[in-house]
Parts: C-alpha cells; sequence; structure tokens
C-alpha cells in the first residue's frame, strides 16, 4: 500500500480562497447534461440569483474520457471560458464517483466486492474498490489531466475530491490490504490474538491470512475493520489528491461529508484536506419539533467548523425538496434563509446547493434544484435562492470570521462503533447519537457555542467538556482529561463510560476503569431500565447548581459508590434509593462530575443552566431565548456578529436585555428594546459598542 505524503497549501488569510473573498454562492452542476444553449442561460439565472461558485465535474468521467485514453476536455474549456465571462468561480471534482462503463467491463476488478462475495455489476455510484492498482491508475490519470489542464486556471477555487466517500470492497486485493494493515498494527499475530481476545470462542488465529473481514462474535475485529475502511478510503484520497497538486500547488482540496454518516471515522479523514465541507439534508416536517431539526444540524456544523478550528463550506444543500425523504415536504417560507443563515451564523463561508439545475432523466429528476425544469426564474424557490444571494453580500463583513467556543461535546466515531457492537446493559436503547444530540440541544438552546471534536482532539482551549457515553477509551485520553480538569476545565461524563480499551477490552479494576480516580466513584453495575420503567432522582437539598424537585431516569442506571467524589444527587425509588446518581470530584482547580443515568431533558437542561451559571459561560445573546430560538455568534477582530434564528412555524418575541445594542445587517435599522421574528425567521446584528 503506498501512502503518499500531501504538502499542504499554505494559508495567508481566513478566507477558503483569497481569490474570491466572498460567501460562495452556488452549487453542484451538470453542464454535460445540456446543450450550450442551455449554459448561456444558465449564466443569466446565476447573475440573477447571485450566484458565484460552481461545482462542476462531479459525476463526469464518461463525459471526459469517453473511451480509454482519449479525452474530450473541450466542453469543460467552454465552461472555464463561460463561467469567466459571468465572474462565476468554480470548484472543479475528481470524477472517481461514477465510473466510466469501459473501464468496468475492461477490468472487472474496479467493480466492489458486497458482503456476500458478489461483484457489484457496472452502474449506481460511489462502488469502486479503493485498493485496485487499475482503479486508482486510472483515477491518477484523469485527475492529472484536469490538474495540467485548469490546475492553475484563475476560475478554480477548489478541488472537490471525489463526492461523498462511502462503503467498503471486500474483494481479495482489500483482503490482502486489510491483512497487511493489521500486520503493520499488530507485528505479530500473538499480539493480535491478544489484542482481540481470541481464545474465546477458540478463536484463535495462527497467521494474518486467516483474518476474516469482521467477525461479529470478536468485536474488536468490528472495530479494526472499520478502522481500516477509513485508513483504506483516506489513503484512496490522498492518491487523488497527490494527481491533482502535481500541477496545482496552490489550490486547497476538500472533499463532500455526510454529518454522522457511520461508515468513516471523518476526524481521521479530514486531516488529509485543507478546507472542510459538508452536504446538509434535514428534514423540516413543518411541525413543533423543527427547533430539534435545527439543532441537530447546528451540532454538525459546529463539528465540521472544530474539525479545523476555522470556517467551513456548506457543499450542498436542497434548494426545496429532497426527492429521496419519505414525504419530501416543500420548504415553508422562510426555511430555505433559515438553513442558510444557520450555516453561516456556526462558521460556514458558503450557501451551496444540489443542485442548480434540476435534471430531465435519472432517479434525482424531482430533486429540489435552483432552476426547475420550467427553465424560468419566476418560481418560489428560485426567489428564494436570489433573496439568499442578496443576504450573503449583505453580511459580508461575517466572511471568514471566528466562534471560539468555551465548550466542547465529544462526539468519537470508534466510540460510536464499540457502542453500535456492544452487546450487554441496555441493548434496545444505545442512542449514542440520540444522547450527544440531546446534550447538544440544551446549548443551542442557550446560544453557548460548542466545538463538537473527537476524543484526541486538542482540549486545552475549552473551560467544559461534555463526554456523554464515552464507553471507548482510546489511548492517553484518560490521561488528557485528567490534565484538562486539573488545569480548570469542567467535564461532564455520564453511565457507560470508561468501560473498554480501543480493542474492545474491559478495563479490569472497576469502571470506570482509568477515569475511576479522576470521577471519584466506582461503577458497581448498571441496570438497564425497559421502557416503561422509570426511577426518580432526587437532588440534595443544598446543591449548588439550582437543581430543585424531582427527575426522572431511563434507560440506564448505574450503581456508583462514591470513593472521594461528593453526592449532588441521589436516587429516590426502586432498589437504587439513596444511591448516588450525580456526583462532582474536584481535582487541581477543576472539577469532573458523572451522571449515574440517562435523565428526561429538564434534568439535562437544569443541569447544564446550573453549568452556565457556575461557570459564567459567554451566550451570543444575554437576554431569554423562547424554545426553539438560538443566537450564534461569530467574531471578526473587534466586530460581533449575532444571528438569531427562529427555528419554529411560530412567530417570536425576544426582549433585548439593557447594554445590548445591535443593528441590523439587512436593513442597518438600529433595534429597539423588543425584536420580532417571524416564522422559520432571521436576524444578522452586528453589535454596536
Ligand atoms: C448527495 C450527493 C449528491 C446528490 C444529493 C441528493 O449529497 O452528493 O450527488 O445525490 O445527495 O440529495
Ligand atoms: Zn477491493
Amino acid at each position: 500500500m503506498r501512502v503518499t505524503s500531501i504538502p499542504r497549501v499554505p494559508e495567508k488569510h481566513p478566507f477558503v480562497n483569497a481569490k474570491c473573498p466572498k460567501f460562495w454562492h452556488g452549487g453542484d452542476y451538470n453542464p454535460e447534461q445540456w446543450s450550450e444553449e442551455i449554459w448561456r442561460e444558465d449564466m443569466r439565472l446565476a447573475r440573477l440569483a447571485g450566484v458565484n461558485a460552481l461545482s462542476v465535474g462531479i459525476f463526469a468521467w464518461a463525459a471526459l474520457e469517453p473511451s480509454e485514453g482519449s479525452f474530450e476536455l473541450g466542453w469543460l474549456d467552454r465552461v472555464f471560458e463561460l463561467a469567466k465571462h459571468n465572474g462565476i468561480f468554480l470548484v472543479l471534482a475528481t470524477p472517481s464517483g461514477g465510473k466510466p462503463a469501459w473501464l468496468s467491463e475492461k477490468y472487472p476488478e474496479v467493480r466492489r466486492v458486497l458482503k456476500d462475495g458478489r461483484r457489484e455489476p457496472h452502474g449506481f455510484r460511489h462502488n469502486h474498490c479503493y485498493t485496485s492498482p487499475v482503479y486508482r491508475d486510472k483515477v491518477a490519470i484523469i485527475n492529472e489531466r484536469l490538474s495540467e489542464r485548469y490546475g492553475r486556471d484563475s476560475a478554480l477555487v477548489l478541488w472537490h475530491i471525489s463526492n461523498e466517500y462511502s462503503g467498503d470492497c471486500r474483494c481479495e486485493l482489500c483482503r490482502a490490504a486489510f491483512h497487511a494493515w493489521l500486520e503493520q498494527r499488530y507485528g505479530s499475530i500473538q499480539a493480535l490474538n491478544q489484542a482481540w481476545w481470541t481464545s474465546f470462542w477458540g478463536h484463535t488465529l495462527n497467521d494474518f491470512s486467516q483474518v476474516e473481514f469482521d467477525d461479529w462474535s470478536i468485536s474488536a475485529s468490528i472495530l479494526d475493520y472499520k478502522r481500516f475502511v477509513t485508513a483504506q478510503t483516506a489513503s484512496f484520497m490522498r492518491h487523488e489528491i497527490a494527481a491533482v497538486r502535481r500541477h496545482s500547488p496552490n489550490v486547497p482540496v476538500t472533499t463532500n461529508l455526510m454529518g454522522l454518516f457511520p461508515g468513516l471515522d471523518y476526524a481521521a479523514l479530514v486531516r488529509d484536506v485543507d478546507v472542510v465541507s459538508w452536504d446538509s439534508y434535514p428534514t423540516w416536517k413543518n411541525d413543533d419539533d423543527d427547533w430539534k431539526v435545527a439543532s441537530d444540524v447546528a451540532m454538525i456544523h459546529d463539528q465540521n467548523r472544530a474539525f479545523k478550528k476555522k470556517p467551513f463550506l456548506l457543499m450542498e444543500s436542497a434548494p426545496g425538496t429532497q426527492q429521496w425523504q419519505s414525504v419530501p415536504k416543500l420548504k415553508r417560507p422562510g426555511v430555505q434563509l433559515l438553513e442558510a443563515m444557520q450555516a453561516v451564523a456556526h462558521g460556514s463561508d458558503s450557501v451551496q446547493y444540489f443542485q442548480w439545475r434540476k435534471g430531465r432523466g435519472g432517479c434525482e429528476k424531482f430533486h429540489g434544484a435552483v432552476v426547475d425544469h420550467v427553465g424560468h426564474e419566476h418560481t418560489r424557490v428560485f426567489a428564494e435562492i436570489a433573496e439568499i444571494g442578496r443576504v450573503l453580500a449583505k453580511i459580508e463583513p461575517v466572511l471568514g470570521a471566528r466562534r471560539d467556543p468555551e465548550v466542547a461535546l465529544i462526539y468519537d466515531w470508534e466510540n460510536a462503533w464499540a457502542i453500535e457492537q456492544l452487546s450487554g446493559f441496555n441493548n434496545q436503547a444505545k442512542n449514542y447519537d440520540a444522547t450527544c444530540r440531546a446534550h447538544y440541544r440544551e446549548l443551542w438552546q442557550r446560544g453557548i457555542a460548542v466545538d463538537v471534536i473527537d476524543s484526541v482532539a486538542e482540549l486545552t482551549s475549552y473551560r467544559l467538556v461534555i463526554a456523554p457515553m464515552l464507553y471507548l477509551l482510546r489511548p492517553n485520553v484518560a490521561e488528557r482529561l485528567r490534565a484538562f480538569v486539573e488545569n480548570g476545565g469542567t467535564l461532564v461524563t455520564t453511565y457507560l463510560t470508561g468501560i473498554v480499551n480501543e480493542t474492545d477490552l474491559c478495563f479490569t479494576g472497576g469502571m470506570p476503569g482509568p477515569l475511576r480516580a479522576l470521577l471519584g466513584v466506582w461503577i458497581e453495575d448498571i441496570d438497564g431500565l425497559y421502557p416503561q420503567e422509570t426511577v426518580s432522582v432526587v437532588p440534595m437539598h443544598e446543591n449548588d447548581l439550582g437543581f430543585s424537585g424531582r427527575y426522572e431516569a431511563r434507560e440506564f442506571c448505574s450503581i456508583v459508590h462514591a470513593e472521594g467524589a461528593e453526592v449532588l444527587a441521589r436516587f429516590g425509588s426502586d432498589f437504587h434509593a439513596g444511591n448516588p446518581a450525580l456526583t462532582r470530584n474536584r481535582v487541581g482547580a477543576g472539577a469532573a462530575y458523572f451522571v449515574a443515568s440517562r435523565n428526561d431533558d429538564r434534568f439535562l437542561s437544569d443541569f447544564q443552566r446550573g453549568l452556565g451559571a457556575k461557570l459564567s459561560l459567554k451566550r451570543a445573546f444575554p437576554g431569554d431565548l423562547p424554545q426553539g430560538v438560538t443566537a450564534q455568534a461569530r467574531t471578526s477582530g473587534e466586530r460581533q456578529f449575532v444571528f438569531l434564528l427562529n427555528a419554529t412555524r411560530h412567530e417570536q418575541r425576544l426582549v433585548l436585555p439593557a447594554g445590548f445594542r445591535a443593528q441590523s445587517m439587512l436593513d442597518d435599522a438600529l433595534i429597539g428594546h423588543e425584536l420580532g421574528l417571524e416564522p422559520y425567521g432571521v436576524r444578522v446584528l452586528e453589535r454596536v459598542p
């Protein structure tokens, strides 16, 4: 396996590419599906919609290399010319997401082998073998061609590497690559046997060649297989990047991600790109839970920004509906702008769509697009996109602005995989992703900025770190959490924490393993509760977090022995009555909390309000925010921008606290004492000193 090291594009400015120091507005564009007459109309419409950046080439391999070794780049030359003429910048994709028929036919090894051993027929997309030397060679050839021709073009602002990498391949080449990867990781088969605990059910192996792709009875093998899939995808991606860099050393690269997609450890994958970008497709339902949808999306924005601690790109979003959702609902007035401003509020320097013009055929012909089949600009969707174009121009000072959260929420892919494999405690209610979202939501609701990071990310810049359900502890994580607390940080952990190491071996010596001294508790066991069961949680009278009344625990209930930690709440029912439910251990200059059960939302909300007040955490808006309305800030030097986002279908009113003076960036009006937000309404304010 050849691992290419990738030189990075030097950063001199906060923008993705100084060639286009504006919010990028545009999206996926497929001129190869249309006549040149339509292209000219596209340019007229793009100008009308305030579009300045289009992504081309994503699935264009068959058009660029119609038969092996014969290239037709003339049409793309003309697209570049036309774009330049119209002041539009281009994001150029490598076309590896969709392979041409001649390639699959002549070299069947490029087609992916599925779990059942069948080689996939040609067709569909995102289904190549990532190990095949033939596929890698052919991809390098087309990528290099593109790089040679357009890599220094004044219109090119970004390389879009492939499209939404996903999936795995189980061909013999991939099997050999997996074995080599394991050998490199473990050195000897004995070490693997030990790390995987293969003496269980007589799984002891004599040689790496005997390893299956995965075997659910040996959970460590599944974790390692998933790590391998990420490593192999990253290796394929680096191979692609190396080919484009050959003639294009100064143009940054990205690859578009898909939120909490479980198939790849994105935190690892993004190390090899210059700019992080992702594709956001929320399911708005026009019901009273839409604000939770908004909060879930915000969490991913905060993750994508936190990956590199700098602005990211919203690479795709739907103008109107997503045809693949079970009910492709039309977005209610305001939702499109809300979605766009939400991305910007959390650190995006773009609002891009899938796609520019609705295709006439194929399975996505009813997916929303800026330009509908009707062909003109007189549609509701077009008008909303054009409005976003105008708004983005008005808020240009926000471009490149930072967010500096004091709070980090840990979401870790390796941990998510381990919890997915976990057999024990409560198999029907594990819900790791949902638990992270629930913790995030309380911060979102209070307008507290958050970085969503993985468990091996740097912690020093934070004051509060929330690590829900950190079941698997990767190497050094316990030590780093300890250092964080000793230096004055506040750590929040929960049930199901500190149970296994990176190969899913249980820690001996009691839960939470290497965190036992830091948290000052020993967890003797964890009770799984059926859906109808609850256990009450009763805060101690004199707690300093402002808790009051009773709360309810569900699904997970730990049996905690306090070993030095103070008890802030106890369970009040069942045989759990009297046991600690919430503890705090002061270590060094900081404190580490342990929440023993999965509690109702009111507990989470009161707990975080208490912590926020105790730590005086910074909030983007110091007043009360009605449920479903958030405030998010970006700062640029002395300037502070505050986005007020109403993610509800109801009108909302905010009272501005004394001392909060701001001006609307959209109409320059000074904001009075009260402010109304229409359903799904948005305000972008600049603080006035
Ligand atoms: C993904 C893909 C696009 C398109 C959209 C449709 O994000 O990258 O090519 O299929 O989904 O929502
Ligand atoms: Zn393969």
